[in-house]
């Protein structure tokens, strides 16, 4: 068996490589930080990539992390390392079967590794980018994963960093449209983001007391959501507060959404849509905001600067352990490792017996079932 002495000796020697990827979110800077912190206290370096995956083609611009360069990024957002949904390690457009990482990408990174002397890659992301550390990991590439959405539709942990802030930020928007609608008598429509899953929706509509919330997983009738505005206009509620998830769609209608060759849909559309028809079919006013990249914006909440420590923290004790090919996760209160493979795939989205649906309903929340 290893002991300390060699444990010690082979820490010392190991350069750790960390890359951000996809869409922002708020806790990366808490990652890097910890990944840092917890790496150097173990005799590790560590090594930034810039720019998202492409940065592994360009040693060049590569940073070593020091306590400088780390210093005060606990509670800011974005990445001081810079990020990508695009580019030449693009493997997933749409949902379905990714694309397979170009050989000749694979052998850069080597490459890029080798002259860094980089040991291991520590990669931040979401779906897309977990599948592409999945295909360096297949490819024989010393990989740890950390999960990173703020749609929260990882499979395999229960939470992903970045959520709790979109929460926040819906919470807050929710908060703040409230009292014009209520002045106005109006119906306030919110489209937050979520992909392929109404996580945000769902938590946000609640924690900010919406009285519609739409979300891809139940298709929706508009007719059904114009019946829910009429009850309580009759009930002596003059507004309406309605959340839509930009994946949301009516019933055998399609999601909103603009093809782009080399990245995911672009999505959006589907708040003005439905604001447009329900002022169609009440005859009240509406008003549409879209929430956008406030979401992805901004601080990181207590509980992200938190999650994302713990998910720094454990991956570096899972490259000392040569613990490769798996991600850190958060299943119930302890942070294991699971295999990257578990995590991507298919989208883990709001099933039909989430508690917090039930909780909805028990408040008289419509989801525009018909
Ligand atoms: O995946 C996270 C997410 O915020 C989605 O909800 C959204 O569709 C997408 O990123 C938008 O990405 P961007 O505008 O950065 O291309």
């Amino acid at each position: 068996m290893e002991d300390r002495a060699d444990r010690d000796l082979r820490a010392a020697a190991m350069t750790i490589g960390i890359v951000t990827g996809g869409g922002d979110a708020p806790g990366l800077n808490a990652v890097i930080r910890a990944v840092h912190r917890a790496a150097t206290r173990r005799g590790m370096r560590v090594v930034g990539f810039r720019d998202g995956f492409d940065g592994l083609l360009h040693p060049e611009t590569a940073v070593v992390l020091d306590r400088a360069n780390t210093a005060g990024i606990l509670g800011r957002g974005g990445t001081i390392l810079g990020t990508s949904n695009r580019g030449s390690f693009t493997v997933k457009t749409a949902l379905g079967t990714p694309h397979t990482l170009d050989p000749s990408l694979i052998e850069r990174v080597r490459a890029t590794m080798h002259q860094l002397a980089v040991s291991t890659l520590v990669c931040v992301g979401g779906d897309g980018s977990l599948t592409i550390a999945l295909q360096l990991a297949q490819a024989g590439i010393p990989v740890v994963g950390i999960p990173k959405t703020i749609d929260n539709d990882l499979s395999a942990t229960d939470f992903t960093f970045g959520f709790d802030s979109a929460v926040a930020m819906v919470t807050e928007a929710l908060d703040r449209l409230h009292p014009t609608a209520y002045s106005h008598r109006r119906i306030m429509v919110l489209e937050v983001m979520g992909r392929h899953a109404g996580w945000i929706a769902l938590y946000g509509g609640i924690a900010g007391g919406a009285d519609v919330i739409l979300i891809p997983e139940i298709p929706f009738d508009l007719d059904v959501v114009a019946r829910t505005v009429r009850a309580r206009e009759d009930a002596g509620r003059h507004f309406t507060m309605v959340v839509v998830a930009e994946g949301a769609a009516p019933a055998g209608g399609e999601v909103r959404a603009t093809l782009e060759r080399d990245r995911e849909a672009k999505l959006g559309g589907i708040g003005p849509m439905v604001t447009t028809e329900l002022e169609r079919r009440t005859g009240k006013e509406a008003r549409c905001v879209v929430l956008g990249h406030l979401q992805r914006g901004g601080a990181p909440t207590n509980t992200d600067r938190v999650l994302a420590t713990a998910f720094g923290t454990t991956a570096v004790g899972l490259v000392e352990k040569s613990c490769f090919g798996a991600m850190v996760a958060l299943q119930g209160s302890h942070i294991v490792a699971v295999p990257i493979a578990d995590a991507v795939g298919a989208p883990r989205r709001v099933s039909s017996d989430y508690y917090l649906l039930q909780v909805a309903r028990d408040l008289g929340v419509s989801f525009g079932e018909s």
